[in-house]
């Protein structure tokens, strides 16, 4: 696991931001698989700063996010649908087509797991795959328990997250109790991983994910199971290790 430490969360941005660019110069029509969260609004703000200056496009990317709330409206403004739109894909080229999430309104979350895995393998896999973490060490919406789901599939969330996620809402009981999360076999199939942490609430679990044995109990753990993965966080977020 390739750790790199920086200042701040601008900092992280700009590191992240410059990866996923150079991935998309590289194969310009790489896949990304995406992620949600104020971790990674400095790293899209970095991206959309290089579209603009002319220095990358992002036509033919082809785009999946990890995760989608269950019982939100795709167009509610908390939905991960409208945050892509309103944080990345509304600013840079990408073609709308191109950008995939999964239908957290489904009334069957096996068959859209289903059409989700092969929409993906469809594209060949995906290339670079963005996460955060979770106070509790979650990647995705995979929640610590004794075991883990390999697929996508939909997960109850736990107090922790549902407290987590919050701040976004007006209040607590407006936080969507359920999401359909990739699983840990589906974003371990990315050939590259990319995780982003930062201040002094993931320390925690960035300790458990650099030195902790691997358990189900913290599931960002599992990554040192990985060939890729590169973890960038800050300062405040390593302070523990
Ligand atoms: P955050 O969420 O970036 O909003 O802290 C990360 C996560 O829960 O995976």
């Amino acid at each position: 696991m390739d750790i790199r430490i920086f200042k701040n969360e601008a900092e992280i941005g700009k590191a992240a931001g410059q990866l996923f660019c150079d991935a998309v110069k590289e194969n310009p029509s790489c896949v990304l698989g995406l992620a949600t969260g104020a971790t990674p609004v400095p790293t899209y703000n970095y991206m959309v700063e290089e579209y603009k200056a002319g220095n990358v496009s992002f036509k033919d990317i082809t785009t999946f996010n990890l995760d989608e709330y269950c019982d939100l409206p795709k167009e509610h403004k908390n939905s991960y649908y409208s945050f892509m739109f309103e944080n990345l894909f509304s600013k840079i080229d990408v073609n709308a087509d191109n950008v995939n999430f999964l239908d957290g309104n489904t009334d069957d979350p096996e068959a859209e797991s289903a059409r989700y895995a092969e929409a993906i393998a469809s594209k060949g896999g995906i290339d670079v795959q963005l996460l955060g973490i979770g106070r509790n060490g979650h990647i995705g919406f995979n929640e610590p328990d004794a075991e883990l789901e390999r697929f996508t599939h939909l997960v109850e969330l736990t107090p922790d997250t549902i407290e987590a996620n919050s701040r976004f809402f007006a209040s607590e009981a407006e936080v969507p109790k359920h999401a359909l999360t990739m699983g840990i076999h589906s974003v371990f199939k990315a050939r590259k991983i990319l995780l982003l942490a930062s201040g002094k609430n993931k320390a925690a679990a960035i300790n458990a994910l650099v030195k902790s044995n691997i358990t189900t109990a913290c599931p960002a753990t599992l990554l040192c199971l990985h060939p890729d993965v590169t973890v960038i966080c800050d300062e405040d977020a390593y302070s523990l290790v």
